[in-house]
């Protein structure tokens, strides 16, 4: 039940012929849960609002609101407090009632929603063969869990991962295959030495073009320096204004200085890891050609040249397979997979569409759509004739509307790629897809300690599979030292707590994730997300794992009790509090998917763990005073385990019996 939502109904119908019919929408919103039991469990605050546009006292339009509010089927009578405040406690035999309806039903008593809509949700889509990093996990897990959630409530939903298998990287490392390769190395672990001949082909591509680039920024550095001093010599003028502007200046110089220093830096870094090494130096001496050579092999393939075509092939399946295993670890799935190589042979029918509609034309021999609002074009031809990943993205938008006529495309991807997307869509809309929700799922970057993007100590990208290996080990640590410590004694076999590690590590790397605010940046940390205490997954199976350990000590079978048709009491404020938290899951859920911010259930669980932990202090279960006492109780726990474990799987994150 969303009672947020049936107050907001309830509340319309009041306003009606009350309120001016403007204001309705966005005084009806103003119904929010109590921040303390004692003002109720929920809040009507729009009184002080309508008093102000009726000129009239807000206390007195509360009253009237309150006489015109027909909440009486499932409220107490309302209270006034404050200015005006309107304040709701739930019937506790309503709440009852709707506890005994979820015991008996599979979805915990969420009704699927009766508006179905079509969505499609790309995520994932990693570049094939470069390995996946910390960044794809974000998309990854975030992508899964709106793609799960949106189906719980009923939606159609596909889920694509929209995989890079078709970009540049394939001309470097076709290049590299072609010149590198260690044929035995191939034969061994063919991702392995394609991801090697990648990154080498790409270094020494970076090489050159940090020569090229090292006059101009040092260049860039000398003004900057120049500048600096210039900034630093100018007088004090005596006039306030003009000496913060002067104080602006400076430390804009400053900081000019050291963005320069540090470009500079590490242009030369990359250089000296190539000077300073002899192998590569003659690697590079005899392969001065490599960037413009790795394009014209992309452009090879692209154009359908044999050689590469068959490469390309062969190099295809085992990357593909390497990518599988790790959705097969992380429990993630797509309903399609379909690369941007699968829209190669729609890309000039695309572009001629835009064309022939006039919303592309010629600007310095490349093609480009001008839209309304942006100062810079979208670029979908090259003046080499070559298409852009933009021009994909177009041709997937085409296949897509004619294949599922979506309602809504998630595009679940990191806030870099922001303006790509604004340009996306407002094309769209110009092709005439304006009945469509586009939105970009953007996500903030993975930061280590030093507060820069998360990178191991060699300095590369932390590599995705390394991660979840140390969170794993990591877990089993924290598995094997919980289990030594249980009163009865050890109770998991070493194969059992191999796979409770499995599943603590991967959710406990996954809850991280998705319990931020998508849109900020977050640091990353073992310790943190694998924490017994606090707003973490390992606390939520930890709690999941004590509830089902009370049914194992008690010899409860849970299916019975369901059965059984217990009443549940609500004693205690601790019993009523967890009752009504159970209650709000649909809410929480609703909350979720209204802006795809995953982190609204993660806040809504740990609530619920906490308010189970009170009850679990203060309310004894298996020896409860009456045995009626004890089975309304084991009814609570037997919802709470259910709830954790629907959240949970929300989230794409299993629970285990016992840890
Ligand atoms: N492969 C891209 C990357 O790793 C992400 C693709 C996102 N999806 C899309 N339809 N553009 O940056």
């Amino acid at each position: 039940m969303n009672f947020r939502s049936l107050l907001r109904e309830r509340l319309t119908a009041a306003l009606a012929g009350l309120a001016p019919e403007a204001e309705l929408s966005s005084l009806a919103e103003l119904v929010v849960p109590s921040q303390d039991p004692k003002f109720g469990d929920y809040q009507i605050n729009c009184a002080m609002a309508l008093g102000k546009s009726l000129k009239r006292p807000p206390r007195e339009v509360a009253q009237e609101l309150v006489n015109r509010l027909k909440v009486d089927d499932f409220c107490n009578p309302p209270e006034i407090a404050g200015p005006g405040f309107i304040n709701l406690k739930l019937k506790d035999d309503y709440l009852v009632g709707l506890l005994a309806a979820a015991s008996g039903d599979e979805r915990l008593g969420i009704a699927p929603v009766a508006r179905k809509k079509q969505y499609i949700v790309d995520y994932s889509a990693p570049n094939v063969a470069k390995p996946m990093h910390v960044g794809h996990i974000r998309s990854s897990v975030i992508g899964d869990s709106i793609y799960r959630t949106l189906k719980f409530q009923g939606h159609n939903v596909v889920g694509d991962n929209h995989i890079g298998d078709w970009g540049t990287q394939f001309g470097m490392i076709i290049y590299g295959f072609k010149h590198f390769r260690d044929d035995a190395a191939y034969r061994a672990d063919p991702v392995a030495e394609l991801s090697r001949l990648y990154r080498l082909v790409n270094q020494l591509v970076g090489y050159f073009e940090a020569k090229e680039e090292l006059p101009k920024l040092r260049q860039k550095l000398e003004y900057a320096t120049a500048a600096l001093a210039a900034a630093k010599n100018v007088a004090p003028a005596g006039d306030k204004n003009a000496d913060k502007k002067n104080a602006q200046a400076l430390k804009k110089a400053e900081s000019d200085v050291k963005s320069a220093t540090e470009a500079v830096g590490e242009v030369e870094k990359k250089l000296a890891a190539i000077d300073g090494d002899a192998a590569l130096s003659a690697l590079a001496a005899k392969h001065s050609r490599i960037g413009a050579a790795s394009l014209e092999e992309t452009a090879k393939l692209h154009s359908g040249d044999e050689e590469n075509l068959k490469l390309w092939r062969e190099f295809m399946p085992p990357c593909l397979e390497a990518l599988e295993e790790t959705y097969r670890r992380l429990h993630v799935t797509f309903d399609e997979t379909l690369g941007e190589s699968f829209y190669h042979d729609r890309l000039a029918a695309v572009v001629e569409f835009y064309e022939q509609k006039g919303l592309a034309r010629e600007s310095d021999g490349a093609l480009c759509i001008f839209l309304p609002g942006q100062d810079v074009p979208m670029l979908i031809r090259k003046k080499d004739g070559a298409f852009l990943y933009a021009t994909t993205d177009l041709a997937t938008i085409q296949y897509r509307m004619e294949r599922w006529k979506p309602d809504a495309v998630l595009y679940v991807v990191d806030h870099r790629q922001s303006l790509h997307f604004e340009h996306l869509f407002a094309a769209a809309k110009l092709a005439g897809y304006e009945g469509c929700d586009f939105r970009h799922i953007s996500f903030g970057t993975v930061l280590g300690k030093d507060g820069r993007p998360y990178k191991t100590r060699s300095g590369d990208t932390v590599g995705l599979k390394g991660l979840l290996d140390e969170a794993v080990e990591r877990a089993a640590t924290i598995v094997a030292e919980n289990d030594e410590r249980n009163p009865e004694g050890p109770q998991l076999s070493a194969d059992e707590r191999r796979r409770v590690a499995e599943t603590v590590g991967i959710g406990a790397l996954k809850y991280a994730d998705l319990s931020q605010n998508r849109t900020s940046d977050y640091e990353f940390s073992y310790d943190k997300m694998l924490a017994m205490n606090g707003n973490t997954a390992t606390y939520m199976q930890y709690a999941y794992a004590r509830v089902r350990s009370i049914f194992r000590r008690g010899g409860v079978d849970a299916a019975a009790l369901r059965a059984k048709n217990v009443s549940i009491v609500l004693g205690t404020p601790a019993e009523r509090n967890l009752a009504l938290g159970l209650l709000r899951c649909e809410e929480a859920i609703e909350l979720s998917t209204a802006d795809f911010r995953p982190n609204q259930l993660t806040t809504y669980l740990f609530e619920l763990a906490n308010y189970y932990s009170t009850f679990f202090e203060q309310c004894p279960v298996l020896k409860a005073e009456t045995s009626e006492l004890r089975d309304s109780r084991l009814m609570l726990c037997d919802l709470t385990a259910r709830t954790i474990k629907l959240g949970l799987s929300l989230l794409g994150i299993d629970v285990v019996e016992q840890m």
